[in-house]
């Protein structure tokens, strides 16, 4: 088979690696790529929303499916886009309609749909300028901290918890004023939930769905969860709280009520749908859906997952996915990222890579670099994932800090506490 995968993250690097020991792959084209996803099939210049170009290709090289990896196509349609059109509408596309995708694409509209199908989140109210006074009234009711959400996507900067009302207040006045453009026209306010998070994937053909390893994410760009929120600067599964019980409860009362709820809403959903939980005393609630997989999330559920990806999507797009099973590969897996001085905030980019090929006990995935006359360089705030295995988490620790090591390029951060806590 001929696949396209498209986005250029630590995600896709870690898909295309999965996809790649498929043995019903052909060739792999991943668009645009890094430096990565190179190696385990071609790049091809080509940008995840230029629908136009991505058909052209698709055509030229009679591509066979279409996998998704981040939302901005999802969320301006790309499946629809292939659906609709007469060359395109036999390839299937792994990820959901635009109808889908709005779970993530809009906040309030992710907030509804938990209320309609009796999904547990947090207690919440959306407000647009107009409502600016009855905002500020609803936030005098709850408790700090307050939780602000732009409802529109932000590249994951869209959310403010504020310790105090003033500044919520200010907050939201600016929120509504046009702080994130048209992503903050609506704003949703929230009840602050108090717990440890943890990310949930499943794969579904819209009918039935399978769950894939769970994984906690680290957002803080410093130890002991401090400073600003970044993209991700590690992940681990398994999770350990997520057990048996735990992930029972987030099957009956999240899981299948989402995938019914899709389906009774007439949505049309072929894809990864990722759960942003949070454990309060006990009991999962949703903080967030994404319509794509998690990342730094993927560079350990991909080491997790034994069974064929490419087999699953093959399921997914056939509509056959309640035939499959899922393996799971018992050992732990876990990624640290290393990234560019500075970043979250501004970093610079180009500097030279040395070291990668080092690297004997963990996978490496890229995330920001690109190639710069024959060298790897760096070329984004998040630039490496050290993904390795473990017979437990701190086998697997050991070997990323250690490897690590091995990889150098100007202002490396990363954080030396993954895992810590659990
Ligand atoms: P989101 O983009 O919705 O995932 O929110 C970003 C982050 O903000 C989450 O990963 C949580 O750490 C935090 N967050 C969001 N909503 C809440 C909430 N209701 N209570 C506590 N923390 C939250
Ligand atoms: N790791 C969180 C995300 O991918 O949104």
């Amino acid at each position: 088979m001929r696949i396209l995968l498209l986005g250029s993250g630590g995600r896709e690097h870690a898909l295309a690696w999965k996809i790649s020991q498929s043995s019903k792959v052909d060739k792999l084209y991943i668009a645009p790529g890094n430096a990565g996803t190179a190696n385990v099939g071609e790049n091809v210049n080509i940008k995840v929303n230029d629908f136009e170009s991505i058909k052209k290709f698709c055509l030229d090289k009679q591509i066979q499916m279409v996998v998704v990896g981040p939302e901005d196509p999802l969320v301006n349609g790309i499946y629809d886009f292939f659906k609709e059109d007469e060359q395109l509408k036999n390839i299937p596309v792994i990820g959901p309609s635009k109808k889908g995708a709005v779970l993530e694409g809009s906040k309030d509209f992710a907030k509804g749909f938990m209320q309609r199908h009796g999904i547990p989140t947090a207690a919440y109210r959306t407000f647009t300028g107009e409502t600016l006074e009855e905002g500020k009234t609803f936030l005098r009711t709850l408790k700090a901290p307050y939780v602000l959400k732009a409802d529109g996507l932000c590249a994951g900067k869209g959310v403010l918890i504020l310790p105090t009302l003033e500044e919520a207040e200010k907050e939201l006045e600016e929120m509504l004023g046009g702080m994130f453009g048209g992503a903050s026209s609506r704003v949703v306010i929230e009840e602050f939930l108090d717990g440890i998070e943890c990310s949930v994937f499943v794969l579904t053909d819209g009918k039935s769905y399978k769950i894939l390893p769970e994984a906690k994410d680290y957002k803080r760009i410093g130890e002991g969860d401090t400073g600003l929120n970044t993209g991700g600067m590690g992940s681990v599964s398994p999770v350990p709280f997520a057990d048996k019980e735990w992930m029972k409860k987030v099957e009956d009362r999240i899981i299948r009520p989402t995938v019914e709820g899709l389906k009774a809403e007439n949505i049309d959903y072929k894809g990864f749908i990722f759960f942003g939980l949070i454990n309060v005393d006990g009991d999962p609630k949703v903080i967030e859906y994404n319509v794509r997989m998690g990342d730094p999330e993927t560079e350990t559920v991909m080491l997790r997952l034994k069974s064929d990806l490419v087999d699953l999507f093959e399921s997914v797009a056939a509509g056959t996915l309640a035939e499959k099973e899922i393996v799971f590969d018992e050992r732990a897996a876990v990624c640290i990222m290393l990234v560019s001085g500075g970043y979250p905030g501004s970093y610079e980019k180009g500097f030279p890579i040395t070291g990668i090929d080092d690297v004997e006990d963990s996978i490496v995935f890229h995330a920001g670099t690109a190639m710069k006359d024959g060298e790897i360089v760096t070329n984004g705030g998040r630039v490496i994932a050290v993904s390795s295995y473990g017979k437990d988490k701190e086998e697997a620790l050991q070997k990323s800090f250690s490897e690590a090591k091995k990889i150098k390029f100007q202002g490396k951060n990363f954080r030396r506490d993954i895992g810590a806590d659990l």
